[in-house]
């Protein structure tokens, strides 16, 4: 299939280029297309960190701007500089349990934000919107909690149940309105769960790894039978590439590991990976293992079938989850200084040092 997108000179803005996935995704497109202008476009709330792309931050065809996605104003203004061809919009809140505390963060940043970014493609392509894309990086968590059997499709109907999940489904509805009203070039992708490297250590991966260094308590919400599908964030991150080359215009792809895990049993396989890494005695880890209240309308199962992706643009993940684990591990291992500055706040320490302040 002939790439929608093709490798001629864009400038592709990506928002939230400094958070988890973001970065993967600003560090595959600087290095696989030395012809893109990347503009990483990131507010750097607690979640972003520059120290996440240092290894690219010197590539010629790399620019961060620190923008808040929900300032129009600010938006527009990058608009009218880059002229921009493209976004991929990975920006938002993105932790549930967050998003209980604090519902309106995630309203403001995920809804008002992805509108303002589809506003401003609006107003700037509104005259040719000839090799122009809004691509929209969405969760699963949209389409609610399965039962014991079956998975989610590109038709499954939304059904979000905590803050975070359906301030997400309500901006992908926003970016849908917006191909439907205005025409405007958009692809969306909705995945399971993430993890590898550059994770921040509050979700349940690398926390747990984090206490099991640190012999700190493991806590299990529940009775940890809870499911989730876990996806390698290079994986993802190249799902990213070719879904924004090769997706069609309008459409929605899932994505997926095929990787489906209780709660329990991934802390349990986490915990036989740190003791064979951390040299300790085989079942020393699992004692940290401690069962805590549950999280308020814990969605039961996510499941992804992402037979669309591969079936159409030949995608499909290349890591099995215990060497996927076991290289997190030993990221995680070998960057406890970068464990320690997004815990303690240094990091904001780098931005100021690295770019002064703005
Ligand atoms: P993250 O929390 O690690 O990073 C989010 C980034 O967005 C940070 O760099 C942060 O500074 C930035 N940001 C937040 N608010 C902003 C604002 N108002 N303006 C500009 N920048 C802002 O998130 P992540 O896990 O990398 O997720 C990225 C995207 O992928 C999100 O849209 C999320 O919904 C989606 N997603 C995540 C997962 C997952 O497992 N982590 C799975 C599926 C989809
Ligand atoms: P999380 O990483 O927060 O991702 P999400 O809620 O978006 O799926 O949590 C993954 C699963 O792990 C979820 O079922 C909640 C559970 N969990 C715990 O049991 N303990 C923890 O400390 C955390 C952060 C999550």
């Amino acid at each position: 299939m002939e790439p929608l997108i093709t490798d001629t000179d864009k400038t592709v803005g990506v928002t939230g280029g400094a958070g988890f996935i973001g970065s993967h995704v600003v560090r595959l497109l600087v290095k696989k297309y030395p012809r893109y202008r990347v503009i990483n476009i990131d507010a750097l709330t607690y979640a972003g960190n520059l120290e996440n792309i240092k290894d690219i931050e010197t590539y010629p065809n790399y620019i961060f701007e620190r923008a808040d996605i929900c300032s129009e104003e600010h938006i527009d203004r990058l608009f009218s500089g880059y002229q921009f061809d493209a976004i991929i919009h990975l920006a938002a809140e993105s932790h549930v349990d967050r998003s209980i505390m604090d519902p309106l963060a995630f309203v403001k940043t995920n809804v008002l934000g992805t509108g303002v970014l589809l506003n401003a493609c609006r107003k700037q392509w509104s005259h040719d919107m000839e090799g122009k894309r809004f691509y929209h990086v969405s969760t699963d968590e949209v389409y609610g909690s399965l039962g014991d059997t079956g998975f989610f499709t590109e038709e499954t109907p939304y059904d979000p149940r905590s803050p975070y999940s359906a301030s997400k489904a309500s901006s992908d509805h926003l970016v849908m309105a917006y191909y439907h009203t205005y025409g405007l070039p958009v692809v969306m992708s909705n995945c399971s769960n993430n993890y590898g490297s550059h994770h921040f250590p509050e979700k349940l991966i690398p926390l747990m790894i984090n206490n099991i260094i640190n012999n700190k308590p493991l806590p299990v919400y529940g009775k940890g039978e809870n499911i989730r599908d876990w996806l390698w964030v290079e994986d993802h991150a190249r799902a990213i590439d070719t879904i924004f080359h090769k997706g069609k215009t309008g459409g929605k792809y899932n994505v997926g590991g095929f990787n489906e895990w209780k709660n329990i049993d991934l802390v349990h396989l986490l915990c036989r990976i740190m003791d064979q890494k951390l040299h300790r005695p085989a079942g020393e880890s699992e004692k940290l293992i401690t069962y805590v209240k549950d999280r308020a309308g814990h969605d039961l199962r996510y499941a992804i079938d992402a037979t669309k992706l591969s079936r159409e643009l030949g995608w499909k993940p290349s890591l099995q989850f215990e060497e996927g684990l076991g290289k997190t591990a030993d990221w995680y291992l070998e960057n406890q200084d970068w464990v320690h500055h997004v815990t303690s706040g240094q990091y904001q320490q780098y931005y100021t040092e690295q770019y002064g302040k703005r």
